[in-house]
């Protein structure tokens, strides 16, 4: 299973790379089918932190005002040994194991392409992390909601920012982290108003309340990790990510998870409810789940994939000899993982139907 999702990774970024090449083909629907988790909110409601928290990494810009302006997409690839690197995809021949130069360079990144004004884009930004303390997950950090344009702003922005969101989570292979700050009402929260518009059955959103530690002294959040505030098929998270004085003081992201695992366990509120809260479970339960969702997408995947080696096929004859790095290596590498999805695909099968009868 392991591999299988590894696999989707490497399709979702092989997809990507190709662009406007595949628009033909049947390569689009094959990535919209493909699942991928969104983390939704309003402005500095936390999304930034709860990603760098899940990926166990300091790697995002974070702060108050609007600090995410374009997609990043995610790709969280787990490998042997210790070795830790990033690789942009704009940049295909450099390695980062430097984390601080990653987060200044989706800075600069999202600089280029909004000028430094605070625009936003639509342009994702397309990062992958290798490493051997991460899950196998594709996540999309995206830019906050908001509710007034702030000085330099076109009026259009919130309603720009909101259209961008739903593009992504409106398809129904997106998974949605909602995330709402645990100090603010739910009530008015800007990730369930968009989630429930496009998930209405709260079938593929996942409540994460951050900044629990924030909640006014008398009150507490149990109602809500419960599920009795707001229901959703998926329980409740309670996160206690780093406070902006902690980041000034380069709390690093191991201390941090201890201390927000002490905070559940001895807070008494929430003791009962220790076990399955915080980062570290999230980060677990999402792999899990995106693990069942991609088994059961099988079928379906599978199906496209044989369509898109097909065409592909087709399309590699007319160009003739693929030459790397043009469209045709692109199509060639794409054609190579879709077949290795095929063989491994087959092998699951093998291993799930007794007797071993080839598809
Ligand atoms: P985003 O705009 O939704 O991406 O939010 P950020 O992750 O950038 O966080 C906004 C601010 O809230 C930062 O200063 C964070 O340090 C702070 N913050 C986020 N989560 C928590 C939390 O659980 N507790 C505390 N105390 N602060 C938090
Ligand atoms: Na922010
Ligand atoms: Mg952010």
């Amino acid at each position: 299973m392991e591999n299988l999702i590894s696999l989707v990774n490497k399709l979702q970024r092989a997809c990507t790379a190709l662009g406007d090449h595949g628009e033909e083909s049947a390569l689009p629907t094959l990535w919209d089918s493909l699942p991928a988790i969104a983390v939704v909110g309003g402005q500095s409601s936390g999304k930034s932190s709860v990603l760098e928290s899940v990926v166990g990494k300091d790697f995002l810009p974070r702060g108050s005002g609007i600090v995410t302006r374009r997609p990043l997409v995610l790709q969280l690839h787990r490998i042997d040994g210790d070795r830790e690197y990033a690789e942009f995809m704009h940049q295909p021949r450099k390695r980062y194991t430097d984390f601080a130069a990653v987060r200044k360079e989706i800075a600069d990144e999202t600089d280029r392409e909004t000028g430094r004004s605070k625009q936003i884009s639509p342009v994702p930004i397309h990062l992958s992390i290798y490493s051997p303390n991460v899950v196998n997950l594709t996540l999309v950090d995206l830019p906050g909601l908001t509710k007034v344009a702030v000085e330099g702003q076109p009026d259009s922005i919130v309603q720009d920012i909101e259209n961008m969101v739903r593009s992504y989570i409106e398809k129904p292979n997106c998974i949605i982290l909602a995330v709402s700050p645990a100090n603010q009402d739910l009530a008015t929260s800007d990730a369930i108003k968009i989630s429930r518009e496009v998930d209405p059955k709260g079938e593929r959103t996942f409540g994460v309340l951050t900044k629990i530690d924030l909640m006014d002294k008398g009150t507490d959040a149990v109602d809500i990790l419960e599920g009795r505030s707001y229901r959703l098929q998926h329980p409740w998270v309670g996160v206690v990510n780093r406070s902006q004085q902690d980041i000034n003081k380069n709390v690093d992201m191991i201390a941090a998870r201890r201390r927000e695992r002490e905070y559940f366990s001895s807070t008494p509120e929430y003791k009962h409810l220790a076990p399955r809260m915080g980062s570290e479970y999230l980060a677990k339960m999402l792999s899990k789940h995106l693990e069942q969702v991609i088994k059961s997408r099988i079928p379906g995947i599978q199906s496209l994939i044989t369509k898109t080696i097909a065409e592909l096929e087709t399309e590699l004859n007319r160009l003739g000899k693929p030459i790397a790095n043009d469209a045709g290596g692109k199509l060639y590498t794409i054609m190579e993982i879709c077949r290795m999805f095929d063989s491994i695909y087959k092998e699951h099968l093998d291993g799930v139907r007794p007797g071993g009868e080839k598809v």
